[in-house]
């Protein structure tokens, strides 16, 4: 599909108002998206595992106005009024008008929360756009009643992408792929896809426990940090060695290979970092007890037969992946030697899930 396969026919239908409401995960890359080209398409392809427990909740309501010049619309989060998130929706809408050109002919109003908190520092532009993105394709789909169900989560993921890339990792669970790879059928820059191949039971249930190391305002915008992979001096490898990496993962993932996984992951992770710490400026985005904790990992695993690892974001926080059948001894390591190193002992339990879903 090319993008001009989401720019709709003219609606025939007339909608006055209603209102949709849903649920959207946050998502963890495995391989890592970091690196963007124009139109929102990515240096490389990224996998990565829906979350559970960490979701946004967004319900858009929307009503016909007298003119259609200009965009109309009021964010709240947890019931406040959010003029500061408007920017931010706008060039959204601004990225998607023509693939929905209802959007200029409707007040809407958008009212969000978290079942994490805002400020832990955890992203929730993934979940908080994708939950948009399904609210405005449930109105395309009263406009067009003839949608499928397979192209309403495609263009979904496409308009989540135009909000924010990883968003479009965040509609489907549980392993989700965005951007072409020539061993991944369907696999696409312009939306994700549900990982199509096998995947070992190992997998199953994947335990995350996110390590709040630092709750504060991301350090570096990620907009910012992708634009520092233009004209890095390493980028061209890097871009190279996800592609690698997610071919290397497809057969991880269908014989459950453990030790590899945690290998391949970890070491994106830090090559993540790397990435920022060897780009002109340069940024360090973890923390003394980021370091703290993976070297408690790692000594953890060295003694034990564990299979726990670590994965980043672009920032301090420390994500502690496990398998299920590790969920109780991890947890007590985690409660008894890594709590001490969050702020304010804060970390949050979340596994693998499956997807976003209407309420
Ligand atoms: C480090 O999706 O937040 O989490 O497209 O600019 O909104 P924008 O970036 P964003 O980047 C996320 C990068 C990452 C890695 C990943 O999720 O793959």
């Amino acid at each position: 599909m090319i993008e001009r396969d989401f720019i709709p026919k003219s609606y025939s239908k007339t909608i006055k108002r209603g209102s949709f409401t849903w649920s959207s995960p946050s998502n963890i890359a495995l391989v890592k998206y970091w690196g963007k080209k124009e139109h929102q398409i990515p240096e490389n392809p990224s996998i990565s595992f829906t979350l559970n427990n960490c979701k946004t909740v967004t319900k858009l309501s929307f009503s016909k106005k007298e003119t259609n010049d200009d965009f109309s619309f009021d964010v709240f989060l947890d019931d406040e009024k959010k003029d500061d998130f408007k920017p931010k929706i706008e060039t959204f809408f601004k990225r998607i008008v023509i693939y929905l050109p209802f959007l200029k002919d409707f007040n809407f109003r958008i009212e969000t929360s978290n079942t994490f908190p805002h400020s832990s520092g955890i992203a929730s532009s993934a979940s908080g756009m994708s939950a948009l993105a399904l609210c405005l394709m449930s109105i395309e789909r009263e406009f067009n009643q003839s949608i499928s169900d397979e192209f309403f989560i495609k263009k979904a993921s496409f308009l989540a992408r135009l909000g924010s890339g990883s968003a479009c990792r965040s509609l489907e669970g549980d392993l989700v792929v965005w951007g072409k790879h020539e061993e991944i059928e369907g696999s696409s820059d312009l939306f994700g896809v549900k990982y199509p191949y096998e995947v070992h039971g190992n997998f199953k249930n994947y335990q995350d426990t996110i390590l709040l190391v630092d709750k504060g305002e991301k350090q570096v915008s990620s907009t910012v940090g992708h634009n520092l992979m233009h004209g890095h001096p390493f980028a061209q490898e890097r871009f190279k060695q996800a592609n690698q990496n997610l071919s290397n993962l497809i057969s991880i993932l269908k014989e459950g290979d453990l030790d590899t996984f945690i290998a391949l992951v970890e070491s994106e992770a830090l090559t993540l970092h790397a990435m920022m710490m060897s780009s002109m400026p340069y940024f360090i985005l973890m923390k003394p007890n980021t370091l703290e904790i993976i070297n408690k990992i790692w000594k953890f695993r060295q003694n034990t037969d564990s299979k726990v690892c670590f994965t980043l974001d672009a920032g301090a926080n420390v994500h502690v992946l496990y398998p299920e059948n590790e969920a109780e001894t991890v947890l007590k390591f985690i409660k008894n030697e890594l709590v001490a190193y969050c702020q304010n002992g804060h970390y949050i339990c979340d596994k693998i899930g499956f997807g976003a879903k209407q309420l």
